[in-house]
């Protein structure tokens, strides 16, 4: 080879490394940095008055068929939202960025709202993100009265703040959401979904505001949530499993729930499910599962609560076979949903009731292998110490007892 040639394949061996260094750096940088779509671009109103829905929903249809990384801006302000769908399957990842308050409108009974079922729905979608410090306000003090799910078990249930449904690869976090109408998360059909630093609240009287409800979902986190409602914290539903729920403060409320189940013909199996590091607060439960008393049979597995603070909450420690909320319950039934491998660890605090552990299991499904380790709660505001009860239960304890374990 001569000098010249030599040269020459030199010379193209560097050209070569500039053009695939400036290859790698494109595609760094298209990772780092998303495609913007604000919604003031696409006729959105920050006057908390006119309705946003279809200025969103062109900014997510673009935004969804961006093939890159794409996210949905909303500014600071106060936006006026009615129900609305933002549906993938989208070309890129996406995110939806709020940094300003999303208002529902407040009459729930008109504008056709009250038989939406949901606000904001996120559907069909793999790879998503929502967050942004905001806040989704569901002004649900003009519907409450409106719910008599109390006494009417075919009642309609309000619209959900924000709903998930075949929703993969996402997570949401940082956001608040107050005064839902109904539930303010439902998680339905999803997989691999993190939920972090969320703020959520309603007054403690305002009906079946719960947090996060979880359904037919699989790898599902939850983490340093702050919740405080009128129903449960989080209630984990048929067809779950692999939930992971961590570091969340909870209270007032209902407290953190399996359940209910059994009130369906053939629901699915819930397994596994950690509930750890977290608080109850002034709480009507603490950590419950909760089953009706009837022949629908399914399977509920591999509990572990752990490292749980308990502040004046009625019942701390539950599991209710004969959930019946309304009344109005065949007495003679019992529940035919198999409760198995539940672990109750380091939990201590204080109880409001006497009766601090409260394992009221099915007589012809019993719960089976139920551990108790390390309980110290007390009798809030009483000299004595709390107590324990057992029906049908098989299992053990071990470690500290308080109340004495009725194992
Ligand atoms: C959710 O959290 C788990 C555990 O921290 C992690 O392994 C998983 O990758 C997370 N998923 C998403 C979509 O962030
Ligand atoms: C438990 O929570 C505390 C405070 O919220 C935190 O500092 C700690 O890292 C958590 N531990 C685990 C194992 O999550
Ligand atoms: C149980 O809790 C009480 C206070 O409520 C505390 O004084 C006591 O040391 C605790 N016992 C154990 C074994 O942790």
């Amino acid at each position: 080879m001569d000098q010249g040639s030599l040269l020459f394949s030199f010379g193209r061996a560097f050209l070569l490394i500039i053009f695939l260094s400036y290859m790698v750096c494109s595609i760094a940088e298209s990772r780092a940095k998303p495609k913007v779509f604000n919604v003031m671009d696409y006729g959105a109103i920050a006057n908390g008055k006119t309705d946003n829905s279809k200025a969103f929903l062109r900014a997510w249809r673009e935004a969804c068929e961006w093939e890159g990384k794409a996210r949905v801006l909303i500014p600071q302000g106060t936006y006026m939202l009615y129900p609305v769908e933002f549906i993938g399957p989208c070309e890129g990842h996406m995110a939806f960025v709020i940094r300003g308050t999303l208002k529902a409108p407040s009459e729930a009974a008109q504008a056709g709202f009250y038989s939406a079922e949901k606000w904001i729905n996120f559907r069909n979608v793999k790879g998503l993100g929502v967050g942004g410090g905001g806040t989704v306000d569901g002004q649900g003090a003009a519907s409450w009265p409106l719910n008599d799910c109390g006494t009417n078990a075919n009642c309609q249930t309000l619209p959900t703040t924000m709903r998930f449904d075949f929703v993969s690869n996402a997570r949401i976090h940082h956001l608040k959401s107050i005064d839902s109408k109904s539930t303010h998360f439902t998680i339905f059909g999803c997989e691999n979904l993190n939920i972090t630093k969320v703020q959520i609240s309603a007054p403690s009287d305002s009906p079946n505001t719960d947090g996060i409800k979880i359904g037919t979902s699989r790898h599902v986190g939850i983490s340093r949530a702050t919740i405080g409602t009128g129903d449960d914290c989080v209630s984990v539903l048929p067809g779950s499993s692999d939930i992971r729920i961590s570091e969340v403060v909870c209270g007032p409320g209902h407290g953190i729930s399996v359940g209910s189940l059994g009130k369906y013909v053939d629901e699915k199996d819930v397994r596994g499910v950690i509930v750890r590091n977290s608080s109850l607060r002034e709480t009507s439960n603490g950590v419950r599962i909760k089953t009706w008393a009837t022949d629908y049979a399914s399977t509920a597995s591999g509990f572990l609560f752990e490292d749980i603070v308990m502040d004046n909450v009625l019942n701390p420690i539950t599991i209710d076979q004969n959930y019946c909320p309304h009344g109005a319950c065949n007495q003679k039934a019992s529940s035919h949903v198999q409760i198995s491998n539940v672990v109750y660890k380091n939990i201590w605090g204080t109880s409001s009731s006497e009766v601090a552990v409260t394992l009221q299991c099915s007589e012809s499904a019993p719960c089976n292998n139920i551990v108790l380790g390390n309980i110290n709660l007390s009798y809030h505001g009483s000299g004595r110490a709390p107590s324990s009860h057992c029906s049908h239960v098989n299992g053990f304890s071990f470690g500290k007892q308080s109340p004495p374990s009725c194992l």
